[in-house]
């Protein structure tokens, strides 16, 4: 069965800071990912932040904890930010989705990727928060979230590392750092991990 899905537009509130946008995305239900998560995932900062990083969805510790990147891909996160001379208190860290979608493996709970359909309902809230910290750069993390940011499909490979413009933004796409754990051998982890450090110290130079 398709899901209909409305769209979170009707529960955000208009002109809304940050607060009171984490005040409200609790009782969003403007797709039905809201249903097995534990609780919405709101995004997390410095309210003013020069640098806003957008990830795909929380994971399975993001959605018990309720903060974005706390696993272990925000250990990855953490490492390159460090490495490109970025501190984290300096920037705003969410994702393109705030609700986990999973399935159920036994006890275990395997993340499934968000459509594009969760993407699109989930959009108004990366929005208002875009909006509320009115960031210099946009950094997306993957292919999910340059899909939420730039409003169509994005080939990562062919457009990491270099400004983008949405008109009104400047956009700087990179690869996921959990693409970076999924690398068995540890030269490519070398790698990958130094192309995302490559890629924040882009983003760190932009300037409106
Ligand atoms: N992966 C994401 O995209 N976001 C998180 O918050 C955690 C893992
Ligand atoms: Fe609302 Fe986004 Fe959660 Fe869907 S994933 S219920 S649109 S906050």
């Amino acid at each position: 069965m398709v899901e209909s899905r409305p769209g979170a537009q009707e529960w955000v509130p208009d002109g809304a800071g940050i607060a009171a946008l984490r005040d409200a995305v609790g009782s969003c239900r403007g797709c039905e990912l809201w249903r097995n998560a534990t609780q919405a995932v709101f995004g997390d900062g410095k309210a003013n932040a020069r640098i806003l990083l957008v990830g795909e969805q929380p994971g399975d510790r993001e959605d018990r904890e309720g903060e974005p990147f706390v696993g272990p891909a925000g250990r990855v996160l953490d490492e390159a930010l460090d490495a490109a001379g970025i501190d984290r208190d300096d920037v705003y860290v969410t994702n393109a989705v705030k609700h986990f979608r999973f399935e159920e493996r036994g006890k275990r709970r395997i993340h499934r990727r968000p459509d594009v359909g969760h993407v699109v309902a989930c959009a108004p809230w990366l929005e208002a928060e875009t909006a509320a910290v009115d960031p210099d750069c946009i950094v997306c993390l993957g292919a999910t979230a340059a899909r939420a940011v730039l409003g169509r499909p994005v080939t990562v490979g062919q457009e990491r590392g270099r400004p983008l413009s949405t008109g009104e933004r400047t956009v700087v796409v990179t690869i996921h750092p959990s693409a970076v754990l999924r690398m068995r051998e540890r030269a490519a982890r070398e790698d990958a991990l130094a192309g995302l450090v490559a890629d924040l110290v882009v983003a760190a130079r932009v300037r409106r």
